[in-house]
């Protein structure tokens, strides 16, 4: 039977059936139609938007208002896909109750079908208080770029013995929260794994090892669109920037010397 929209319970049915999970990043109506036709089970507004759209340094300069935005254009050219969308930094951690307004103006304005919190026991109650008010959560254990000042930068997590145990206790915590799904970002493959293993819900790695139920990379990265660094482990599927460049470069060649537009 051909699947019409993914659900999260059928994330769930995936795992259960070791069929590896598909998950890319999208933050226009143009892309998420591609991945919507390609039939990627979850389409994530990540808040990479900031970095990788909007110019910003980091993830944490973005804003909920920016992301009610970019959600609503992937809502445009969605309908089979999970839609994602990341709660940016300070817009669930002050209060749970300024947790449920935001997260709830995502789905509700938005067009979300499920948001994505980065942390571990600290987010633990919120996603609680979102599961009651009919919200589902992804979580999001290892490289969460909101903490980068605190984590001094995009660096490899859980490489400790006492980080390895203190993540597979998140993992297990934020299961026990009632998220639908992990993303494991930047850890070491045999935690990733470990951590697959002893949760019942997917994990989907980006950095994480191929032992993870799925992978997510950033749609940018994946395209060959990213301008500065790309994480190592990241696989480019296409060079669009140097398409892109030559397109221009003949463009602006053709009017110059006179040869676009043709009489
Ligand atoms: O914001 C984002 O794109 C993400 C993915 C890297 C998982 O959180």
């Amino acid at each position: 039977m051909k699947i019409k929209k993914i659900t999260t319970t059928a994330l769930l049915e995936m795992k259960k059936n070791g069929e590896k999970i598909t998950a890319l990043t999208a933050y226009d109506a143009a892309i998420a139609k591609i991945l919507n036709a390609s039939q990627i089970e979850i389409v994530l507004v990540g808040d990479s938007v900031g970095n990788v759209k909007l110019g910003y340094e980091n993830t944490i300069s973005v804003t909920l208002e920016e992301m009610l935005h970019h959600t609503k254009a992937v809502k445009r050219g969605n309908s089979f896909s999970l839609l994602v969308t990341d709660m940016p930094y300070l817009t669930y951690q002050l209060s749970i109750e300024q947790a449920k307004v935001n997260a709830g103006r995502l789905i509700k304005e938005g067009g979300a079908e499920a948001v994505k919190l980065e942390g571990g026991l600290e987010v633990a109650n919120t996603i609680k208080a979102l599961g009651e008010i009919h919200i589902p959560v992804m979580g999001h254990l290892g490289l969460t770029p909101q903490s980068i000042h605190q984590i001094g930068g995009y660096k490899i997590q859980g490489t400790t013995q006492e980080s390895k145990e203190k993540m597979v206790r998140d993992a297990k915590i934020l299961e026990g929260a009632g998220v639908f799904a992990i993303v494991l970002e930047a850890i070491p493959e045999d935690l990733a794994q470990e951590i697959t293993k002893k949760i019942s819900v997917p994990t989907i790695g980006i950095g994480a090892g191929p032992g993870c139920d799925g992978q997510i990379l950033v749609s940018d990265d994946l395209l060959g669109l990213t301008e500065g660094h790309v994480p190592k482990f990241v696989k480019q599927y296409a060079d669009l920037k140097t398409e892109i460049y030559k397109a221009v470069r003949a463009f602006k060649n053709e009017v110059k010397t006179k040869h676009y537009p043709c009489s």
